[in-house]
Protein backbone atom coordinates (compact mmCIF):
# COMPACT_ATOMS: atom_id res chain seq x y z
CA UNK A 1 0.00 0.00 0.00
CA UNK A 2 1.09 3.87 -0.89
CA UNK A 3 1.13 6.29 1.39
CA UNK A 4 1.31 9.93 -0.22
CA UNK A 5 2.45 12.81 1.98
CA UNK A 6 2.07 16.27 0.76
CA UNK A 7 4.00 18.59 2.59
CA UNK A 8 3.94 22.83 1.99
CA UNK A 9 7.49 24.21 3.08
CA UNK A 10 9.30 27.01 2.63
CA UNK A 11 11.63 26.99 -0.63
CA UNK A 12 15.21 27.57 1.44
CA UNK A 13 14.01 24.45 3.70
CA UNK A 14 12.83 22.64 0.95
CA UNK A 15 16.33 20.53 0.52
CA UNK A 16 16.63 19.67 3.56
CA UNK A 17 12.85 18.21 3.52
CA UNK A 18 13.45 16.11 0.56
CA UNK A 19 16.55 14.93 2.47
CA UNK A 20 14.88 13.87 5.62
CA UNK A 21 12.01 11.90 3.38
CA UNK A 22 13.95 10.48 1.30
CA UNK A 23 16.04 8.86 4.81
CA UNK A 24 12.75 7.90 6.16
CA UNK A 25 12.24 5.72 3.46
CA UNK A 26 10.51 7.96 0.68
CA UNK A 27 9.72 5.65 -2.15
CA UNK A 28 9.69 8.48 -4.34
CA UNK A 29 9.95 12.06 -3.75
CA UNK A 30 8.66 14.76 -6.02
CA UNK A 31 9.11 18.58 -5.86
CA UNK A 32 5.85 20.75 -6.94
CA UNK A 33 5.88 23.67 -8.35
CA UNK A 34 4.49 26.39 -5.94
CA UNK A 35 1.01 27.79 -7.42
CA UNK A 36 1.11 31.50 -6.89
CA UNK A 37 -2.67 31.72 -5.60
CA UNK A 38 -3.50 35.44 -5.79
CA UNK A 39 -4.65 36.38 -2.25
CA UNK A 40 -8.65 37.10 -2.66
CA UNK A 41 -8.12 39.83 0.00
CA UNK A 42 -5.61 42.07 -2.18
CA UNK A 43 -7.34 41.00 -5.34
CA UNK A 44 -10.85 42.78 -3.64
CA UNK A 45 -8.41 46.07 -2.79
CA UNK A 46 -7.19 46.52 -6.28
CA UNK A 47 -11.14 46.01 -7.75
CA UNK A 48 -12.52 48.78 -5.03
CA UNK A 49 -9.10 51.09 -5.88
CA UNK A 50 -9.92 50.52 -9.52
CA UNK A 51 -13.27 51.08 -9.23
CA UNK A 52 -12.92 54.49 -6.68
CA UNK A 53 -10.62 55.91 -9.89
CA UNK A 54 -13.25 55.33 -12.35
CA UNK A 55 -16.08 56.70 -10.23
CA UNK A 56 -13.96 59.62 -9.30
CA UNK A 57 -13.06 60.61 -12.67
CA UNK A 58 -16.48 59.97 -14.24
CA UNK A 59 -17.29 62.33 -10.96
CA UNK A 60 -14.87 64.92 -12.42
CA UNK A 61 -15.45 64.45 -16.42
CA UNK A 62 -19.28 64.17 -16.61
CA UNK A 63 -20.19 67.58 -15.20
CA UNK A 64 -18.28 69.09 -18.07
CA UNK A 65 -19.54 66.13 -20.50
CA UNK A 66 -23.01 67.58 -19.97
CA UNK A 67 -22.23 70.77 -19.80
CA UNK A 68 -23.42 71.03 -16.26
CA UNK A 69 -20.11 72.94 -15.52
CA UNK A 70 -18.35 75.21 -18.17
CA UNK A 71 -14.88 76.22 -18.34
CA UNK A 72 -15.11 79.44 -20.25
CA UNK A 73 -12.05 79.35 -23.06
CA UNK A 74 -11.26 81.61 -24.75
CA UNK A 75 -14.07 81.43 -27.90
CA UNK A 76 -12.27 81.14 -31.53
CA UNK A 77 -13.29 83.78 -34.87
CA UNK A 78 -15.48 80.93 -36.03
CA UNK A 79 -17.77 80.89 -33.03
CA UNK A 80 -18.15 84.85 -33.44
CA UNK A 81 -21.58 86.35 -34.26
CA UNK A 82 -20.10 87.36 -37.62
CA UNK A 83 -18.00 84.97 -39.58
CA UNK A 84 -17.63 85.66 -43.05
CA UNK A 85 -16.30 88.25 -44.76
CA UNK A 86 -19.49 90.47 -45.51
CA UNK A 87 -21.65 88.30 -43.63
CA UNK A 88 -24.46 89.02 -41.02
CA UNK A 89 -25.54 89.09 -38.84
CA UNK A 90 -22.77 92.46 -38.06
CA UNK A 91 -21.92 93.15 -34.54
CA UNK A 92 -22.34 96.38 -33.61
CA UNK A 93 -19.18 98.74 -33.58
CA UNK A 94 -18.09 99.44 -29.95
CA UNK A 95 -18.51 102.28 -28.19
CA UNK A 96 -15.70 104.08 -28.30
CA UNK A 97 -15.51 103.82 -32.45
CA UNK A 98 -15.11 106.89 -34.73
CA UNK A 99 -18.73 107.70 -35.44
CA UNK A 100 -19.31 108.56 -38.63
CA UNK A 101 -22.85 109.67 -39.01
CA UNK A 102 -23.61 111.48 -35.87
CA UNK A 103 -23.88 109.17 -32.11
CA UNK A 104 -26.00 106.60 -32.94
CA UNK A 105 -25.52 103.48 -36.07
CA UNK A 106 -27.91 102.05 -37.38
CA UNK A 107 -27.44 98.47 -38.45
CA UNK A 108 -30.04 98.89 -42.00
CA UNK A 109 -28.09 102.45 -42.80
CA UNK A 110 -25.13 101.88 -43.88
CA UNK A 111 -22.38 104.59 -43.31
CA UNK A 112 -23.00 107.05 -45.79
CA UNK A 113 -21.07 110.31 -45.35
CA UNK A 114 -17.98 111.25 -42.59
CA UNK A 115 -17.41 113.90 -40.30
CA UNK A 116 -15.30 116.69 -41.83
CA UNK A 117 -11.47 115.97 -41.31
CA UNK A 118 -9.73 118.32 -39.18
CA UNK A 119 -5.90 118.60 -38.40
CA UNK A 120 -6.43 116.49 -35.36
CA UNK A 121 -8.84 113.53 -36.16
CA UNK A 122 -5.87 113.77 -39.48
CA UNK A 123 -2.98 113.43 -37.01
CA UNK A 124 -5.03 110.72 -34.60
CA UNK A 125 -5.77 108.32 -37.70
CA UNK A 126 -2.36 108.54 -38.57
CA UNK A 127 -1.01 107.40 -35.46
CA UNK A 128 -3.96 104.73 -35.11
CA UNK A 129 -2.60 103.75 -38.78
CA UNK A 130 0.76 103.46 -38.52
CA UNK A 131 -0.29 101.32 -35.50
CA UNK A 132 -2.73 98.72 -36.14
CA UNK A 133 -3.22 98.84 -39.95
CA UNK A 134 0.06 99.61 -41.97
CA UNK A 135 1.51 96.11 -41.75
CA UNK A 136 -0.24 94.62 -43.92
CA UNK A 137 -1.99 97.38 -45.81
CA UNK A 138 1.57 99.65 -46.41
CA UNK A 139 2.81 102.81 -45.15
CA UNK A 140 0.84 104.35 -48.11
CA UNK A 141 -2.15 102.19 -48.07
CA UNK A 142 -1.20 100.64 -51.30
CA UNK A 143 -1.43 97.24 -49.77
CA UNK A 144 1.99 96.46 -50.18
CA UNK A 145 2.73 96.00 -46.30
CA UNK A 146 5.00 93.68 -45.03
CA UNK A 147 2.07 90.64 -44.23
CA UNK A 148 0.22 91.82 -46.99
CA UNK A 149 2.23 88.35 -48.95
CA UNK A 150 0.38 86.02 -46.54
CA UNK A 151 -2.90 86.83 -47.56
CA UNK A 152 -5.27 85.70 -50.33
CA UNK A 153 -6.82 87.98 -51.29
CA UNK A 154 -4.51 90.58 -50.38
CA UNK A 155 -4.98 93.78 -48.00
CA UNK A 156 -6.88 96.33 -50.08
CA UNK A 157 -5.51 99.66 -51.83
CA UNK A 158 -6.96 101.74 -49.83
CA UNK A 159 -6.41 104.42 -51.97
CA UNK A 160 -8.59 102.97 -54.68
CA UNK A 161 -11.93 104.48 -55.44
CA UNK A 162 -13.60 100.75 -54.41
CA UNK A 163 -12.42 101.13 -50.99
CA UNK A 164 -13.34 104.84 -50.41
CA UNK A 165 -16.64 105.33 -48.51
CA UNK A 166 -19.34 105.13 -49.89
C1 LIG B 1 -3.40 91.36 -40.58
C2 LIG B 1 -3.43 92.13 -41.79
C3 LIG B 1 -4.34 93.36 -41.82
C4 LIG B 1 -4.37 94.39 -40.93
C5 LIG B 1 -3.55 94.58 -39.67
C6 LIG B 1 -5.39 95.29 -41.42
N1 LIG B 1 -5.94 94.81 -42.57
FE1 LIG B 1 -7.39 95.68 -43.63
N2 LIG B 1 -7.46 94.11 -44.88
C7 LIG B 1 -6.59 93.03 -44.83
C8 LIG B 1 -6.92 92.12 -45.89
C9 LIG B 1 -6.21 90.80 -46.19
C10 LIG B 1 -8.01 92.68 -46.58
C11 LIG B 1 -8.76 92.12 -47.75
C12 LIG B 1 -9.85 91.20 -47.24
C13 LIG B 1 -10.78 90.74 -48.31
O1 LIG B 1 -10.82 91.31 -49.39
O2 LIG B 1 -11.49 89.77 -48.01
C14 LIG B 1 -8.32 93.92 -45.92
C15 LIG B 1 -9.35 94.77 -46.29
C16 LIG B 1 -9.53 96.01 -45.76
C17 LIG B 1 -10.54 96.96 -46.22
C18 LIG B 1 -11.52 96.71 -47.32
C19 LIG B 1 -12.76 96.08 -46.75
C20 LIG B 1 -13.87 96.01 -47.78
O3 LIG B 1 -14.99 95.85 -47.33
O4 LIG B 1 -13.59 96.06 -48.98
C21 LIG B 1 -10.42 98.05 -45.46
C22 LIG B 1 -11.26 99.34 -45.55
C23 LIG B 1 -9.35 97.81 -44.51
N3 LIG B 1 -8.84 96.57 -44.72
C24 LIG B 1 -8.96 98.71 -43.56
C25 LIG B 1 -8.06 98.43 -42.57
C26 LIG B 1 -7.76 99.31 -41.47
C27 LIG B 1 -8.39 100.70 -41.28
C28 LIG B 1 -6.86 98.68 -40.69
C29 LIG B 1 -6.29 99.15 -39.37
C30 LIG B 1 -7.25 99.55 -38.37
C31 LIG B 1 -6.60 97.38 -41.30
N4 LIG B 1 -7.35 97.27 -42.42
C32 LIG B 1 -5.73 96.46 -40.78
C33 LIG B 1 -5.59 92.82 -43.93
C34 LIG B 1 -5.33 93.62 -42.85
Amino acid sequence: MDIGVLAQVDEQASPQVEKIMRESGAHDVQRLEETRRINSRAWAAFVAIVAALVIVAAGISLPFFYDVLRIPFPSQMVEQESIGYEQGPRLAAPAEAVPVQGPFSSPVQPASSSFPATADSLQRGKVLYNLHCFVCHGITGVGDGRLSGFFVPKPVDLTSAQSAIR
